[in-house]
């Protein structure tokens, strides 16, 4: 292990992408402080990254929006650095929800923000998304192209990128890392972390694995009439570990240089919601039922990044592709069928 360069709030580390990059954190010799308030996640996920890392991590249970208690902890541990995970992230939900969706999404963030600017604490990382893009006028989806979201959770990445860079403008030292992530899947090769979604999966990987662990009787194709090669829409899949990586490369570019930055975070390949059943279905053995089901509303045909600006700016591009992608996501969903302490259900 690496020596300590340091203490970084990760806010939302209990969660699927915190997880990981606490465990990426510790292994490049950061010592993550975590805050989370476990609305979408187990205090399981941080009992078991410290097991892999074989030292207790620091959790401190509680809300983003307790300004005193994020200007406490950064205080407590002497931070250097805040990465921000924490926060709502159903497309769906969102526009039944938007008041709860600007509430934890906007002022949250705010509430981070006021919290480093009591503490001293000048560098952040904000877990923003290509669904900021809206519908893509070009592909590969650029950092230039214009920002137009469809939804309200969209809208609320986009207000706190807004916010972000309006105080990193300001002159106040703020220096920010605004990372576009594509759609992250795949788990820790341990197998002791992945992702664990609440009730019924909103998203394509997780839904494929819970059908493939027998919870779910089959899997929905989300239109396959799209201006696709096979019809079924086409998306930038990301492994979550080159993701967590791509968070320790961030905050080591914010320590040594100046200046804030925002990249897209995806491999630059688009597979199509097919390609990725035939993935997973090589990974775990077994044929994934599926059936053709009506377009979802919102849904665009293909999306991906391009992926050059990470690499310039952070030496980093992701290096893992859909073979490991389902072989990990799989091997954490069969070793935790009902995810981190979840009560066993039957298929539906
Ligand atoms: P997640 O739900 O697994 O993790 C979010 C964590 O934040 C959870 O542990 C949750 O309990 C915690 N949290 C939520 N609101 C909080 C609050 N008010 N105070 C304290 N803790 C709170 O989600 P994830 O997939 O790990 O996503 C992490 C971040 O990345 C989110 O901001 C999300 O919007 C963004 N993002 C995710 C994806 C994706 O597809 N997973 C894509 C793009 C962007
Ligand atoms: C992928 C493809 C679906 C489920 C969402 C958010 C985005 C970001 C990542 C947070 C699409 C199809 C899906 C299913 C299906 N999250 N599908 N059956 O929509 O690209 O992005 O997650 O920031 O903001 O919008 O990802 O995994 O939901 O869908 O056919 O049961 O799979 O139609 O083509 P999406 P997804």
């Amino acid at each position: 292990m690496n020596a300590d360069k340091g203490r970084v709030l990760v806010t939302g580390g209990a969660g699927f992408i915190g997880s990981h990059t606490c465990l990426a954190l510790v292994g490049a010799g950061w010592t993550p402080i975590i805050l989370d308030n476990f609305c979408n996640s187990s205090p399981t996920a941080i009992k078991r990254v410290s097991e892999l890392v074989q030292r207790e991590l620091v959790l401190v249970e509680g809300d983003i929006r307790d300004t005193d208690l994020c200007e406490k902890t950064l205080k407590d541990h002497s931070c250097e650095a805040v990465i921000h995970f924490a926060g709502l992230k159903a497309v769906g939900e969102s526009h039944e929800k938007p008041l709860d969706y600007y509430d934890a999404n906007v002022l949250g963030s705010h509430s981070l923000l006021r919290a480093m600017s009591a503490a001293s604490v000048n560098r952040f990382i904000f877990s923003s998304s290509a669904t900021v893009y809206g519908v893509p006028q070009s592909l590969p989806l650029t950092e230039d192209h214009p920002l137009a979201p469809t939804n309200p959770y969209g809208q609320t990445k986009l207000a706190v990128e807004n916010l972000l860079r309006d105080v990193a403008q300001s002159g106040q030292g703020l220096q920010c890392a605004i990372l576009r992530y594509f759609n992250p899947v795949g788990a820790d090769v341990s197998t002791r972390i992945g992702e664990d979604p609440r009730g019924i999966p909103n998203n394509l990987m997780p839904y494929i694995a819970q059908v493939a662990v027998g919870r779910r009787p089959h899997l929905n194709v989300m239109g396959n009439d799209y201006d696709t090669p096979d019809g079924t829409g086409v998306r930038d899949y990301i492994h979550v570990v080159d993701l967590a990586e791509a968070h320790v490369k961030a905050l080591e570019r914010l320590v040594s240089h100046d200046g804030s930055f925002t990249v897209n975070l995806g491999t630059g390949t688009g597979y199509s919601v097919l390609d990725m059943v035939r993935g997973f279905e090589k990974a775990c053995g077994k044929t994934i039922p599926y059936e053709i089901a009506k377009r979802r509303a919102g849904d665009v045909a293909s999306m991906y990044a391009d992926p050059a600006l990470a690499e310039t700016l952070l030496g980093w591009r992701a290096s893992r592709g859909i073979d490991e992608m389902c072989r990990d996501h799989w091997n954490w969903q069969s070793a935790n069928p009902n995810g981190y302490d979840t009560p066993v259900e039957t298929p539906a």
